[in-house]
């Protein structure tokens, strides 16, 4: 008799143990299917992907380039740096939507977001926290005093503008002083 009834427990804790393996497993799967959709919706073009935080497309003459790589890595970034010709760079920024008012010298991608020029990294980082429905966001032209563009004391204040795919540009951040 009571070798019976814990025999009995002991299949009712099997059951329970592989019912909790089944709904686990459903919701994996809900999960990564929502993944899918996700990644589906965001369409990042295959040219775009890589392995680290952000990709960046640059000119290998640039150095102001460089020196920005170098402060988001610094930020803690983990980038892949590319290097190109200005005509592909040009296409690039075509590609990415960006307008020749937009344009800089370097342009990034980051989680489906456009990063074009001397982006400061706290910009980024709010990106990337608030998720806007954005194409990105770009410091056009190269301001002195920018992440990567600095010359002594000197410093240009300078916006960051966010743009969207419909022309919609916004301004995201003024920056006046270092
Ligand atoms: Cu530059
Ligand atoms: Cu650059």
């Amino acid at each position: 008799m009571k070798t019976a009834l814990l025999q009995g427990r002991g299949r009712l804790a099997m059951l329970a143990g592989l019912f909790l393996l089944a709904s686990t497993g459903a919701w994996l799967l809900a999960q990564s299917a929502l993944a899918d959709k996700t990644a589906a919706g965001a369409e990042v073009p295959e040219w775009q992907q890589t392995e680290q935080d952000m990709k960046v497309f640059k000119t290998p003459q640039c150095g102001c380039c460089t020196d920005w790589v170098v402060y988001m890595r610094d930020e803690g970034f983990t980038v892949e740096a590319v290097d190109v010709s200005q005509q592909q760079l040009n296409e690039i920024k075509q590609a990415a939507g960006l307008s020749r008012e937009l344009a800089s010298c370097h342009t990034g991608f980051i989680d489906g977001y456009v990063i074009e020029g001397h982006v400061p990294a706290e910009d980024v980082r709010r990106l990337l926290e608030e998720r806007p429905t954005l194409s990105g966001l770009a410091v056009p032209g190269m301001p002195v005093g920018s992440p990567g563009m600095e010359m002594g004391d000197r410093y240009d204040p300078y916006h960051v503008v966010s743009f969207d795919d419909d022309g919609g540009m916004d301004i995201f951040s003024s920056h006046h002083q270092p």
